[in-house]
C-alpha cells in the first residue's frame, strides 16, 4: 500500500464543518481585507504563542520582508544565519538589500550551531568606528537569525547571549515552529516566536498549521516595532493614501484567516500525533535493527518534560546513500523528500557571494544525507511500520 509524504484531506474531514462555518460568514459579510478574522488570529497567535505582538500577512516569506523593512535593515547591513533552511531566510536577507552572512548548523540537529556563531561575530568580523560589528564586505551586522529547523527551537540561550553581547537583535525564522516549546535556563518556558526580538510563521499548506494557500504571521516584543510592521504591510500608509514608508501588500488574507481559526483549536493534539508518530518509527527502527546505519532525528529537549519540546514539522534522517534510498522509497510508493538538496551558500543566486564547496560542511553533509519521511498526524502504526520496512529494504 503507497504511503504519501502528507494527505491533507484527512485533516480537512476534521475541520471541515467549521472551515466552512467560518467561510460562510465571511462570504455573507463580504469584508475580505483584514478585518475581523485577522485580528481574531492575531490575538489567538498571541495567546498561544506568549509573544507580545502578532501580525497577519501574506505568506511567511512576507512577514520576514515586513520585519527587515520595520527595522530598517538594508543596503550597507548584514544579517547572520544558516545556510540550511529554504531559500527565503537569506532571500529576504537579500531582497531587503542586505548582506546574507551564513554560520553552519549543528551536525545533530540542523539549526544554528552556536560555536559557529562564536567564532563567526568574534574572529570574522571586525569592530567599525562606532564600535558595530563590520562583515569582510564591509556591511554592519544588524541582526542574528537562527531557523528553527523541522520544528525544534535552536538553542536560544546561547544564541541570544552571544547577540545580546554585540547589542544585536535575534529575528527567529519560525517558520516551521508553531508550538514548539523551548526549555530556557532561566527557568521559564519560552515558546517559539516569542523568544527574540520579533520572529515569523509560515502557514504554508504543508506546515503544522497550514492555510488553504499562502499565509504567514509576523511577532514581536516591541510595540512600536508591531506598528511599523503593520504600517509595512499595508504600503507603509498610515493615514488613508497617506504613505509614510515605502511598503507593500503583505496583508494576510480574511478567507486564510477564517481557515487558520478553525484549525489552531487542533494544533496541540496534531502535535502530539506528530510525536507519537516519531516515537513509533524509533521503535521500528529498533526492531529492525537499523540505528547503526540511520540517525533518528535529535530531541535535545526531550529530558525538559515539555509536551511540546519537537513538533515534528518534518520527520528527517539521515541516511547512507540517501539518493539510492529515496529512489527506491518512492518506487516502492513510501512519500519521501529533500530538504534541502543545495545548502544556500552554494545557490547559484548567491554566487556573488564568493562562496564555495567546504566552506559550511554540517549543511553541506546534510544536504547530502538527509531523508524526510512522512510524519503527518493521521498516519497510522500499519503504515509507519510499512515505512519503516521500506527503509530498511532501501538500506540494506
Ligand atoms: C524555514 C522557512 N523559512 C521561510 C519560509 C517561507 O514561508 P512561506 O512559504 O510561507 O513564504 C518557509 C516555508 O516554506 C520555511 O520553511
Amino acid at each position: 500500500m503507497a504511503v504519501p509524504l502528507l494527505d491533507l484531506r484527512l485533516q480537512y474531514a476534521q475541520v471541515k464543518d467549521e472551515v466552512q462555518r467560518r467561510l460562510g460568514a465571511l462570504c455573507e459579510s463580504q469584508q475580505f481585507i483584514l478585518g475581523a478574522p485577522v485580528a481574531e488570529l492575531e490575538a489567538s497567535v498571541r495567546d498561544y504563542t506568549g509573544c507580545g505582538h502578532a501580525v497577519g500577512t501574506s505568506s511567511g516569506t512576507d512577514a520576514l520582508l515586513a520585519i527587515l523593512m520595520a527595522m530598517g535593515i538594508g543596503r550597507g547591513d548584514a544579517v547572520v544565519t544558516t545556510p540550511y533552511t529554504f531559500f527565503a531566510t537569506a532571500g529576504c536577507i537579500h531582497r531587503a538589500g542586505a548582506e546574507p552572512v551564513f554560520v553552519d548548523i549543528d551536525a545533530a540537529t540542523y539549526n544554528m550551531c552556536p560555536a559557529r556563531l562564536e567564532e563567526y561575530l568574534r574572529k570574522k568580523c571586525r569592530s567599525g568606528p562606532d564600535g558595530r560589528l563590520v562583515t569582510a564586505a564591509g556591511n554592519r551586522v544588524r541582526a542574528v537569525m537562527p531557523v528553527h529547523l523541522f520544528g525544534c527551537v535552536c538553542d536560544m540561550d546561547r544564541i541570544g547571549a552571544l547577540a545580546a553581547e554585540y547589542d544585536l537583535p535575534v529575528i527567529e525564522d519560525a517558520a516551521q515552529a508553531i508550538g514548539a516549546d523551548y526549555p530556557s535556563e532561566k527557568g521559564v518556558t519560552l515558546r517559539a516566536g516569542a523568544i527574540g526580538e520579533a520572529a515569523y510563521f509560515s502557514f504554508f499548506p504543508s506546515k503544522n498549521l497550514g492555510a488553504f494557500g499562502d499565509a504567514g504571521m509576523a511577532t514581536c516584543r516591541d510595540e512600536d516595532l508591531a506598528a511599523q510592521i503593520k504600517l509595512m504591510r499595508n504600503h507603509g500608509m498610515g493615514a488613508q493614501y497617506h504613505h509614510e514608508k515605502v511598503g507593500g501588500n503583505f496583508r494576510l488574507d480574511a478567507l486564510q484567516a477564517a481557515v487558520l481559526l478553525a484549525k489552531l483549536p487542533h494544533l496541540d493534539e496534531w502535535h502530539a500525533a506528530r510525536r507519537r508518530n516519531a516515537s513509533l518509527y524509533r521503535s521500528e527502527f529498533t526492531r529492525l535493527g537499523l540505528l547503526d546505519r540511520i540517525t533518528l532525528p535529535a530531541e535535545p529537549y526531550v529530558e525538559s518534560g515539555l509536551k511540546n519540546h519537537h513538533i515534528y514539522h518534518q520527520y528527517v534522517v539521515r541516511v547512507p546513500k540517501r539518493d539510492a534510498v529515496r529512489d527506491a522509497l518512492t518506487a516502492a510508493g513510501v512519500g519521501c523528500a529533500v530538504y534541502y538538496p543545495v545548502p544556500l551558500h552554494l545557490q547559484e543566486c548567491f554566487a556573488s557571494l564568493g562562496h564555495s564547496t567546504g566552506d559550511f560542511p554540517e549543511s553541506e553533509r546534510a544536504a547530502r544525507e538527509t531523508l524526510a519521511l512522512p510524519i503527518y498526524p493521521e498516519l497510522t502504526g500499519e503504515q509507519i511500520r510499512e515505512v519503516a520496512e521500506a527503509v530498511a529494504g532501501a538500506v540494506g
